[in-house]
């Protein structure tokens, strides 16, 4: 909750001077609001089969997409640095890419097949999916497209499959990050169903329709697909009260955790996200914030402490956790 300013009046200076406990890093320290630590992270990983993918993506200047074996090196690199959790996505092969999506629920897909390795190889590791059928989908939609409108019935029924497939793949946390309608409930009562009881849910619930996606985009090799926009399922970024009912909704689905999505523009959400619901609540530093603060810092226009700056801003805005491309580096400099 939000806490009130001592209600007693400030002594007045000099018997106040706050700057006492600025004087030396130990002060400083012992006095810190919030805390970072590696603990903190999801670290978002990029994994293709296609050959000669397996490369930098050129708008995220540090990060690449890795084969199977190097997502499980990845995982590995994740478990020494005390990272807790993955997140996978896949550059799936143009050729197998439909208006139908079936790639999705394919158990022998990459994110299956990559989520088999991590889980045999790094168990400790937790590895989170995402549910959304644009790495499948020919117009780069999350959802299936007729007539050029995103059907939402239909598409939460091949979310749901999609899911299924991965929570029997072993994935430990589901990422929805669709933004269809009832897509949550829908599949806690499948996973309940299928014996899957202890699989949680982390909601991509607030999740804004944004330009600073474009370099996930070029990631995914969804960029040069996407017909239209998404604006008729993600938000409109002027909105704060229909992130609040989103939230709401989605945990009385059934979701575990919430995401706030992209991150440091909408930090404000994060709060008041964090404030009024009080449960697991994550940001995801999205790909442009990472291309913006990654190219700067590759200019030598800002200094590389912005990455733990602005991660640090998110626990002080609430957040229990971020995804972000940051996070082997980041638990690096952590120490
Ligand atoms: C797609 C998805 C997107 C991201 C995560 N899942 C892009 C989009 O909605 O177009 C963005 C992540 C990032 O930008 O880092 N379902």
């Amino acid at each position: 909750m939000t806490h009130p300013v001592a209600p007693f009046p400030a002594p007045p200076f000099p018997a106040q001077r706050l700057r006492r406990l600025r004087r030396t890093p130990a002060l400083r320290d012992l006095v810190a609001e919030t805390r970072l630590s590696a603990a903190d992270f999801i670290w978002p990983l990029f994994v293709t089969d296609v050959p000669g993918a397996d490369v930098e993506i050129a708008s995220m200047p540090g990060v690449k997409r890795h084969r199977i074996d190097g997502i499980v090196r990845a995982a590995e690199e994740a478990a020494t640095l005390g990272i807790p959790a993955i997140c996978l996505f896949p550059y799936t092969d143009p050729k197998l890419k439909t208006l139908g999506c079936e790639e999705a629920w394919n158990p022998e897909n990459l994110t299956n097949r990559a989520i088999r390795a991590v889980k045999a190889a790094v168990p400790e590791v937790a590895v989170m999916t995402d549910v959304a059928l644009d790495p499948y989908n020919l117009n780069g939609h999350d959802g299936l497209v007729k007539d050029g409108v995103i059907l939402n019935d239909e598409s939460v029924h091949a979310l749901t499959r999609m899911a299924l497939v991965q929570a029997e793949s072993g994935a430990d946390i589901l990422g929805p990050s669709d933004m269809m309608d009832g897509r949550i409930g829908a599949m806690r009562q499948a996973l309940e169903r299928a014996g899957h009881k202890d699989v949680a849910i982390l909601s991509y619930a607030a999740k804004y329709a944004s330009a600073f996606y474009g370099p996930f985009r070029d990631a995914v090799g969804a960029s040069g697909l996407l017909t239209g926009d998404k604006k008729t399922y993600q938000m409109n970024p002027a909105n704060r009260a229909e992130a609040l009912r989103l939230v709401a909704r989605d945990l009385s689905e059934g979701a575990d955790m919430v995401m706030v999505k992209p991150g440091m523009p909408y930090l404000d959400i994060c709060r008041e996200v964090k404030d009024r619901f009080d449960a697991p609540t994550f940001a995801y530093q999205v790909s442009g914030e990472y291309a913006m603060l990654m190219g700067a810092i590759r200019q030598g226009w800002v200094k590389e402490d912005v990455i733990l700056e602005s991660l640090m801003a998110f626990r002080r805005a609430g957040c229990d956790g971020i995804l972000t491309y940051f996070a082997p580096v980041a638990a690096r400099a952590l120490g």
